[in-house]
This record gives structure tokens, C-alpha cells and sequence, in this order.
């Protein structure tokens, strides 16, 4: 390559990857992937070494990251927060085992300790205690500046107000990455698909989106976690290595992963990749890699810092869960409520160790705004055990030869009417007798997360619904010896360990039988504070919406689908005949542990010593819970000035009055 032909791939490659870290870092919506954002990366840092003269001064390989957005306010973090190198195979670990021993002046046999980490997928944050406060918190921003996120942070329950210890340290800086777990991120692009909002691609995206809200309360329904993995500065305090700092942040309430490992010796690093490449789709949020560092912060020091890396440390990432792939036949599919979703069926594509073959692609309006036709060349992705999906198609691939699926005017599987309901996003078949619904709701009552009924998976639901055994979830239950011996290939020891799997079925925890009943809107989550909140199937069937509302995270969409369900007589005759049948639900015991386990706090009144949001937060750390109004349930009333009806209502229910002082009393 000539000079200049270097200078005009230079000026481009640096055009791309700033759009890129555009994409990425102020709007969430990464249109690479990360492997394809590397590889333009080190064809610029190759470029530059080879033409020293021709590199820009702004270059993006002299930068962290983005830069943060304008609508925060900035704040400068301490010390710099760097970026890692990233290496990719065995070979790049020993080249980087290697450098540090030469550097060190070390023999090749020596054998240097390692910390090793799983790298967090999420979005890196810092956090300023002083006097063990929690007084000022940051995204990362462009490593030197970030934005200023501190009520969003506080949002986070893991997040320690205040640090315990005694005496705290005057200073103390953590830096580490927020994220959302998969259940809440499921959870989260359910509702979002149900209220016609485009879903997050990965649980990545979905906690830089929930962090970066203007308005907390936002935040605060995202259930984002935290594990810190650094210091930032710090005064008052000493720590020698990595591992005596994780050690000891989380005796002060500050949460450390707790799959870090001390090794010595650059084999076991790899031991321990391979440990957690396996561990990796069994975890409940995402890693996508792991972190190796030095563990003594004196060969930390000695090592020092490249412009934007420490050489101290390397990010070993795991292969991507990205893969690109051709749309086969693009096919509507009729889920348990009814909403009709496009699923693309794919040319089969390993996908990190996984052989995917479909992806959804949620409904109409997502497919036309990435315009996704039948025969697109797509990129896609899976998150831990998150059903793939398509992040965006390959446009220079087009042929022209690719369709567009039209939005059914019918449903597909049973041919009846279909709705568009105003506000949302989904289309739904109505059709009440619809096979494929039934199917779902069926499928759905018996999984694993619901009544668990081993063994009653697609196949013989299928065949229940031919030979005209079910219509309805309590069907299941009055089901014979002979039903089952009229499948095909059914034998009579398979025939007893169904039997026994649904008799089992009917001493579930009340949770997973409303979860099962497939109510719109109410997911694992919500069915867990239901059935802690009303103890059996009819309190809840009674409660009206305004009842519904109390419940902690309940809101008005949620309160009136579930008052809808048990308004239906239908639904009360499954109800009826569960019962009839033997299913009686254990009652779950509330969560155990904390002064004020299974407690309910209002608070009320204009409170001076600490906000209605940092109460909540106190209680919750406690294991209780802060409640929106006054109920007979309610333990405590805490009360500012100018308490108003909710004081009245506590006084005339006898519940106990507490001032801020003595809340705070309590909390000691
Ligand atoms: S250490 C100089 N440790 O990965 C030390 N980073 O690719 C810098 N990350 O910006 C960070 N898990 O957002 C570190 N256990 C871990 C990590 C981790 C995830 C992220 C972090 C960082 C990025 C660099």
C-alpha cells in the first residue's frame, strides 16, 4: 500500500469507528459486531504503526471510548478509567504472560499471580464514597470524563449508601460495571413488545438505556445489579494486591463477583477460561470473556500504562455470540395469548458452541423498521439462553431478490379474525378457540418455570389437543391411564411417570400456578409478588384493580389485565375445576433475613433527612418492603411534616407512627 492510499484508509477506518462508537456508547445500538468493530480497530493501529506519520492526532485508537452526552452533566473521574487490551486465543494470553515477565526482568519459568475475573457485559460505572458516603456516581464516558448518573445509581439496591465500616476511609473510588440480569432483561423486552417499544438487542444495551435516563423513577423499575472490579483513587486506606481489594470492598457492602479466582502461573489462567466458558450459559446475567491482572498493585505500578490500556491486565474475550446467517423463510407463529410473531427461520449457524436454526423477530413493526425480508444475509445474536435474535441485515449483501413478509390480515393457524389493538404494537389472533393458542397456554402451564410437569412437552401436548382430550389447563388433571395409552408409542412405564408427574404437579408453589395460568402481563416476577401479597389463587381472584395496586410494582396495566382474567367466567370455571382436581398450591414464605424481613413501610410527609427514594432503599437492604399507601397490612407509618390522609389512615387502622428520628432509630 502505498502513502496514499494508507492516508485515505486511515481517514476512513476513523470515520467508521467513530460512527461506531457513536452507535455504541450515546445511543445503544451497536451495528457491528464487537469482533468486526476489533478487527477495523487493529487494521488502524496497523496502518498507523506502519505510517507513524499519517496517524491523526484524534485518532479513535488514541481514545477510550465515547464521548459522553451533552443532556448529563460531566463529571471528571478521579484517575483515568482505562480500557483493556483484548486477546482472543491462547497464544495472545502467552504472548501477554511473556511481555510482563520480560518487562519485569523475569526468567520464563517464573510464575506471576494472577487474578483472573469474568469480564461483565455491561456498562462500566465509578463510584465516589467519601466518609462512606456514596456522594457522586459516573458512567465512563470517554475515560477521562463521563456523566454524572448518581440517582440512577442510587436506584441500584446492591449499591451501599453508605459504606459499613467504622471508621470509613475519607476517600474511596470503585469502578465496576452495572448490568441487568437475563430474567429481568426478558422481562423487560416482553413488556416493551407488549407496549409497542422496539426491544433491547442484548441485556448490554437495555442497562446502558436504563442508566441513562433523565428521569430515575425509570431506572428504578430496571432491577440493575452491580459487581465492582477496580479502585479508583483512594485516600486512608491501603491495599496491596487486586485480590486484598476484592477481598475487602465487600465486608463494606460493595458486591464483588464471587467467581474471581487468585492463580499463579499463566496454564492456570487458561484453566480458568475454560472453567468459565463452560459456566457461561448457566450464569443468570452475561460475561463475555474473562479478565486477567496482575494481582500485587507494586507490579501493577511497575508495569504502568499505555496511552489507553494498563499492561498490567488483558481481557481474554470469548468467542462472539454473534454469527451471520441467511433468512431461509421468514414464518408467523401464534403464541398463548394470541400475539402473532414473525420468527425467521435461518440457514443453521453456529452461534458461540450453539447451532441456531430460528430467531424472532418480536412483530411487524420491529421487522419493517430493521427491514427484514426473506433471503436477507442477518447478523445474529443470543444471549445466555435468550431465544436469538436478528440485530440487523447485511444490506450489502442484497440481491434484490428478497420479500417482505405482509402482516396477516387472518390468523394463520385457526384462519380467524385478527385485531390490531390501539397503542400497541402486537397483532393478535382473537379467535378464543384457536389450536395454536391453546397449544401455548397448555405447553406454557406444564414448563419447567410454571407446574412443571416433566415430560408433557410438545409432542404429547400436540397430541392431547388431536385426540380432542384438553381444552382447557385443568383438563390435565382429569387425564387416565387410558387417555395417555392411546398415544402413539406409549408405553406403560412412560404412561405411570406422567401420571405421577402431573399428581406431583398439584402441591406447586401458589407463584408457579399463576404464573402458569398465562395472565397477560404477569410474568415469574410479578406472579412471585402476587402470591406473597395474596396467599391463595380466590384472595387473588377477589381483589379488585384498586387492591391489585397495592402490591408492590403492580401498576395499572398489570392491575387491570389481571382483574380482566378473573372477571372472565370461563377462567373461573379452570379455576374451580383445578380445585376440584386436587391442585392445592403451597403458600410461599416471604423472603427470611433482615431486621425487617417481611415488614411494610409508608412513608409519608415532607421528609428532610433522607428522600423517599433512600428510605426505600433502606428498607429494602433491610428485607422489607416500601409501600405506595396505608393498609391494614402496613407495619410502620413514617411521617414528615404535613402529613396528610395517609397519617389519618394509619391512626384510625392503629398502625404504628414513627418520626423520621426514630426510623432512623430503628435502623441502627
Ligand atoms: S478492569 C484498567 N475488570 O471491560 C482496568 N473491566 O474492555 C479497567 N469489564 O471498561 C477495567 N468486567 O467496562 C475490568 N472484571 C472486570 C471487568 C471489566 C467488565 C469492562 C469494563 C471495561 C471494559 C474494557
Amino acid at each position: 500500500m502505498d502513502t496514499n492510499a494508507a492516508a485515505e484508509r486511515i481517514k476512513e477506518l476513523s470515520r467508521e469507528l467513530e460512527l461506531h462508537n457513536r452507535l455504541y456508547y450515546e445511543q445503544d445500538k451497536p451495528e457491528i459486531t464487537d469482533a468486526e468493530y476489533d478487527a477495523l480497530f487493529r487494521e488502524l493501529q496497523d496502518l498507523e504503526a506502519r505510517f507513524p506519520e499519517l496517524s491523526l492526532p484524534d485518532s479513535p485508537t488514541k481514545r477510550v471510548g465515547g464521548r459522553p452526552l451533552a443532556k448529563f452533566s460531566q463529571v471528571r473521574h478521579t484517575t483515568p478509567m482505562l480500557s483493556l487490551e483484548n486477546g482472543f486465543t491462547e497464544a495472545d494470553l502467552t504472548d501477554f504472560d511473556d511481555r510482563i515477565k520480560r518487562f519485569l526482568g523475569l526468567g520464563g519459568d517464573a510464575s506471576i499471580s494472577y487474578l483472573c475475573e469474568p469480564k461483565m457485559d455491561g456498562v462500566a460505572v465509578e463510584l465516589v464514597y467519601r466518609h462512606g458516603l456514596f456522594s457522586i456516581g459516573s458512567t465512563r464516558g470517554d475515560g477521562i470524563v463521563g456523566e454524572e448518573v448518581t440517582e440512577n445509581l442510587k436506584t441500584i439496591k446492591d449499591i451501599p449508601l453508605r459504606l459499613k465500616c467504622e471508621p470509613p476511609p475519607e476517600l474511596l473510588t470503585v469502578r465496576g460495571e452495572v448490568y441487568l440480569p437475563l430474567a429481568p432483561f426478558r422481562k423487560l423486552n416482553e413488556e416493551r413488545e407488549e407496549a409497542g417499544e422496539p426491544p433491547f438487542a442484548n441485556p448490554r444495551n437495555a442497562a446502558a438505556g436504563s442508566l441513562r435516563q433523565l428521569d430515575s423513577k425509570i431506572t428504578a423499575k430496571r432491577p440493575l445489579s452491580i459487581f465492582c472490579y477496580a479502585p479508583g483513587e483512594y485516600s486512608g486506606i491501603t491495599f496491596s494486591s487486586q485480590s486484598d481489594f476484592l477481598a475487602r470492598i465487600p465486608e463494606w457492602g460493595i458486591p464483588v463477583n464471587p467467581l474471581i479466582e487468585p492463580v499463579r502461573g499463566i496454564e492456570n489462567v487458561l484453566a480458568y477460561y475454560q472453567e468459565m466458558m463452560e459456566k457461561r450459559d448457566r450464569l443468570p446475567y452475561e460475561i463475555d470473556g474473562v479478565v486477567v491482572k496482575v494481582d500485587p498493585y507494586a507490579l501493577q505500578r511497575d508495569l504502568g500504562e499505555k496511552s489507553r490500556t494498563p499492561r498490567w491486565a488483558i481481557a481474554w474475550k470469548f468467542p462472539p455470540r454473534q454469527a451471520t446467517t441467511v433468512i431461509e423463510d421468514i414464518v408467523p407463529s401464534v403464541g398463548r395469548t394470541g400475539v402473532i410473531t414473525p420468527v425467521a427461520h435461518l440457514a443453521r449457524v453456529e452461534v458461540s458452541g450453539v447451532m441456531v436454526s430460528r430467531a424472532t423477530l418480536h412483530n411487524w413493526e420491529e421487522m419493517e423498521r430493521k427491514d427484514i425480508r426473506k433471503g436477507d444475509t442477518v447478523i445474529v445474536e443470543r444471549a445466555g439462553d435468550v431465544i436469538p435474535a436478528v440485530v440487523r441485515v447485511v444490506t450489502e449483501k442484497r440481491q434484490g431478490t428478497e420479500t417482505l413478509l405482509p402482516v396477516p390480515l387472518s390468523c394463520p393457524k385457526c384462519g380467524g379474525a385478527v385485531v390490531r389493538i390501539p397503542g400497541e404494537v402486537a397483532v393478535r389472533c382473537v379467535g378464543l378457540a384457536c389450536p395454536a393458542q391453546l397449544l401455548e397456554r397448555l405447553k406454557h402451564f406444564a414448563s419447567r418455570r410454571a407446574m412443571d410437569i416433566d415430560g408433557l412437552g410438545e409432542k404429547f401436548v400436540e397430541q392431547l389437543l388431536e385426540l380432542k382430550l384438553v381444552k382447557d389447563v385443568a383438563d390435565i388433571y382429569f387425564l387416565t391411564e387410558a387417555d395417555f395409552m392411546r398415544f402413539e408409542r406409549m408405553g406403560k412405564k412412560l404412561c405411570e411417570n406422567l401420571l405421577a408427574a402431573i399428581e406431583g404437579s398439584k402441591s406447586r408453589e401458589l407463584s408457579r400456578l399463576i404464573y402458569g395460568l398465562g395472565i397477560r402481563h404477569v410474568g415469574e416476577h410479578t406472579a412471585k409478588l402476587l402470591a406473597s401479597a395474596f396467599g391463595t389463587i380466590d384472595n387473588l381472584a377477589r381483589a379488585g384493580e384498586e387492591e391489585l395496586l397495592t402490591v408492590r410494582e403492580v401498576g395499572p396495566q398489570v392491575a387491570a389485565s389481571i382483574a380482566d382474567f378473573f372477571k372472565n367466567e370461563e377462567n373461573l370455571k379452570v379455576i374451580e375445576r383445578l380445585r376440584e382436581a386436587g391442585v392445592s398450591p403451597k403458600v410461599e414464605q416471604k423472603r427470611l433475613g433482615g431486621r425487617f424481613s417481611g415488614k411494610t413501610f409508608v412513608f409519608t410527609g415532607a421528609l428532610t433527612r433522607f428522600t423517599r427514594d433512600d428510605a426505600k432503599k433502606m428498607v429494602e437492604q433491610e428485607g422489607g418492603h416500601a409501600a405506595g399507601s396505608v393498609s391494614k397490612k402496613t407495619d410502620y407509618v413514617v411521617a414528615g411534616a404535613e402529613a396528610g390522609s395517609k397519617l389519618e389512615k394509619a391512626v384510625q387502622l392503629g398502625v404504628r407512627v414513627l418520626n423520621e428520628e426514630e426510623f432512623l432509630e430503628l435502623m441502627k
